[in-house]
């Protein structure tokens, strides 16, 4: 297993630039998830450190090895990509061995391999099947077990799981997880989806338009996104970014914006007194997580019902506040439509974002 640094790497095809001087670096058994939107570059970026594309500038080292020169082969690296890319003639055991039988690895070492991996992936009862004869989850698995027994350096996977249906994504979801328990490999992994991308990683990169837009623990991309468009990508409900003002005073940071109902006064946000100065008087964008917002403690939100949807574990309030339109995730209430209420907020949960540059304030 290995640690892996993508240093200011850049990629053009032709005069269009797709990856903008990405830097990422992570550590051995650490799970990498690349997440943004489509088009961003991830699979790009997941096939540069596959060895797939040529780098435009830059270095991508595996293991403290430069490996911008190395063909695929010499990476030690596993993909599972979208498509399984089974060999349909082939039984599920010919497809896991393949790779290990090209590589010369002696039969019985082969058979030995085959069944740790099928038993790890609880597929020892399908081996003798063929790819036709098996579900898209089961394909998923045979892929999985095929990059499995190489013992790689580094596992890379292309969105693995978007073929499946919602119920089996998550249980594949799982399934990955547990390897990557087990085997304390390396993975870079690619999706769109938040959701895989908050479960599985001990690193996210957020990417838009080929750039990284915030790299570091999920926990943390979540509760202190580094810009507005973060912000708003990870997490579902989306964070409320409410247009308001930070207040002059002297003592604890204290922001306002206006509601139909009266203004909210939020006092006690976390700032830096340097810049708690600089943006005193101004406006800022307050970003509130939907969770953040509650009936218990001090109401300092105003607030009049428009939209009350319950999910079954807790009920969302769409209400407006600063000209657009916020939720709110409470625990399971009866509110009524156009009943008037007051929030309280966890202030200490409250980041702030530069109007002008969209990027967090701390
Ligand atoms: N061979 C190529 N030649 C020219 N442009 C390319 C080539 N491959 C990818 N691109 C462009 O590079 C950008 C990034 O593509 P990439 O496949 O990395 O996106 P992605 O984030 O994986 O998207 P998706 O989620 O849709 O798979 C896109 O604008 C794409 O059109
Ligand atoms: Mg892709």
């Amino acid at each position: 297993m290995a640690n892996l640094d993508i240093n200011r790497v850049r990629k053009s095809y032709g005069r269009h630039e797709v990856l903008k001087e990405v830097n990422i670096s992570v550590g051995d058994g650490d799970f990498l998830v690349l997440l943004g939107p489509s088009g961003c570059g991830k699979s790009t970026l997941l096939n540069i450190i596959a060895g797939l594309e040529d780098i435009t500038d830059g270095e991508v080292l595996i293991g403290d090895r430069l490996v911008n020169d190395l063909p695929p082969k010499d990476r030690d690296i596993a993909m599972v990509f979208q498509s399984y890319a089974l060999y349909p003639t082939m039984t599920v055991r010919q497809n896991i061995e393949f790779g290990m039988k090209i590589r010369g690895v002696p039969a019985e070492e082969r058979a030995k391999a085959t069944e740790a991996a099928a038993e790890m992936l609880q597929m020892s009862t399908l081996l003798d099947r063929k790819p036709s004869q098996l579900s898209g989850g089961q394909r998923q698995r045979v892929a999985m077990g095929r990059a499995i027994v190489r013992h790689p350096e580094l596992f890379l996977f292309d969105e693995p799981l978007s073929n499946l249906d919602a119920k089996l994504r998550v249980d594949m979801r799982t399934e990955i997880k547990r390897l990557h328990q087990r085997l304390g490999a390396t993975i870079v992994y690619v999706t769109h989806d938040q959701i895989e991308a908050m479960t599985l990683a001990t690193k996210v990169a957020v990417m838009k338009d080929g750039i990284v837009q915030h790299f570091g623990a999920p926990q943390e991309v979540y509760d202190r996104p580094a810009n507005t468009y973060v912000a708003r990508f990870v997490g579902s409900p989306a964070m409320n970014i409410i247009p308001g003002r930070l207040l002059n005073s002297d003592g604890a940071p204290t922001v306002a914006f206006d509601t139909p109902n009266g203004e909210a006064l939020i006092s006690g946000v976390t700032l830096s007194p340097e810049v708690a100065r600089d943006f005193a008087g101004r406006e800022v964008l307050v970003g509130i997580r939907p969770e953040h917002f509650s009936l218990d403690g001090e109401g300092v939100v105003p607030v009049g019902v428009d939209i009350v949807e319950p999910t079954g574990p807790d009920t969302l309030v769409v209400f407006s506040a600063g000209g657009t339109e916020v939720v709110a995730r409470l625990d399971p209430v009866e509110l009524g439509i156009g009943e008037q209420v007051r929030f309280a907020v966890k202030a200490d949960k409250v980041v702030l974002f530069d109007p002008k540059t969209e990027t967090r304030l701390d």
